[in-house]
């Protein structure tokens, strides 16, 4: 398989590094096919996206049709063999707006179906970041309509695959609680993956033990502290800032906020029964990853993360999405 480049940051491109097991999933199911949408979901940066592209790189190499497309990325990709699909689509682009993202994003599954009516027996869709452009309540409906080319497709296929991903806690749980998807955990890189990431990125940079305590394995945020170089400091405030961490902390009870600071050592204690209104918040805000529980392999779409290790932050059943997440609510709660 042909590996793809990335841009990693501005002037920085890179080759995709590992995710083998991820990579194998995607082979089993061009094999086997999926009989439900498998919906994918981990921390922010951790490579969901790098991770489809180079599946719909291989896809494509497999003989398979396929749509990969991105809303908030504004992004696609249509390597199908049916033109009309691809003017539909880029018609519906013409204008470029956020809204025609959103339409495109709809016409996805009717596109796909398209294809499968036109006789195409091996197509794939890759939804990246739909939930978030079409609005998190609609992320369960969504999902069913890509299970109904599943279940449902206008023509015979041979094998049909249907991929979501999103960072976003909240879709998850939406999506949970019907039988028309898989949840399948991606975590940060492996700390073997990230270092072949690492050594992709020009210096000057802290040596690979450093990079990894700080990251954790999170390639976004290797990018993003190569271009504060390597300044931990602004990107704790920069979080800080974007997710209003001071308003989160000032609104706590005392108990709560005890809570919280043993949260920093050890997440784990947000899973009690005082400590899930919390944990709640905490997921929306996107600085923790709940549902991390059990490492089962076919849970995940790589490798989980470790059983706990504390320094990065992650616990057995719930997790830091970064150690500069839990560095960011530390010092919120050092605010005074
Ligand atoms: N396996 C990989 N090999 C090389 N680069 C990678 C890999 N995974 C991610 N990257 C790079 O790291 C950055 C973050 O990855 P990516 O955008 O795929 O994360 P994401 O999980 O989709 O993030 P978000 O939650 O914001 O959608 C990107 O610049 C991407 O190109
Ligand atoms: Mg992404």
């Amino acid at each position: 398989m042909e590996k793809i480049k990335l841009r990693l940051t501005r002037g920085i491109y890179v080759e995709f590094a590992d995710r083998e097991q991820a990579l194998k999933r995607i082979e089993y199911w061009a094999n086997h096919g999926m009989s439900v949408v498998h919906v994918i979901y981990g921390p922010e940066g951790c490579g969901k996206t790098a991770w489809l592209k180079q599946s719909a790189e291989l896809l494509r190499e497999l003989g398979f049709e396929v749509i990969y497309m991105n809303p908030i990325e504004k992004e696609f990709m249509a390597e199908v063999g049916i033109e009309d699909v691809k003017k539909r689509l880029l018609e519906i682009l013409r204008e470029a707006t956020s809204e025609s993202w959103v339409k495109a994003a709809w016409a996805l599954i009717d596109l796909t179906r398209e294809l499968i009516k036109a006789g195409r027996r091996r197509t794939a869709v890759l939804a990246d970041d739909v939930f978030q452009a079409i609005g998190l309540d609609k992320a369960a409906i969504y999902v069913k309509g890509l299970l109904g080319i599943l279940e449902y497709p206008p023509g015979d296929y041979d094998v049909a695959i249907t991929i979501a991903a999103t960072s976003e806690g909240i879709s998850k749980r939406e999506i949970g609680r019907h039988r028309w998807a898989y949840l399948d955990a991606m975590w940060n890189m492996t700390k073997e993956g990230f270092k072949q990431l690492y050594e992709q990125l020009p210096g000057p940079k802290p040596d690979f033990d450093g990079a990894w305590r700080l990251t954790g394995g999170n390639p976004k945020l290797l990018a993003q502290l190569h271009e504060v170089h390597w300044d931990t400091n602004e990107l704790i405030n920069e979080l800080i800032r974007g997710r209003g961490l001071i308003n989160l902390v000032r609104s706590l009870s005392d108990d709560e906020r005890e809570l919280l600071t043993k949260a920093v050592e050890d997440p784990d204690v947000l899973m009690s029964r005082d400590g899930i209104p919390l944990l709640n918040r905490l997921i929306e805000l996107n600085l923790i990853v709940d549902n991390i529980y059990p490492r089962d392999k076919n849970l995940w779409i790589d490798q989980p993360p470790p059983e706990r290790d504390p320094e990065l932050g992650i616990g057995k059943f719930v997790a830091w999405q970064t150690p500069i997440h839990k560095e960011a609510v530390r010092k919120a709660l050092t605010s005074d």
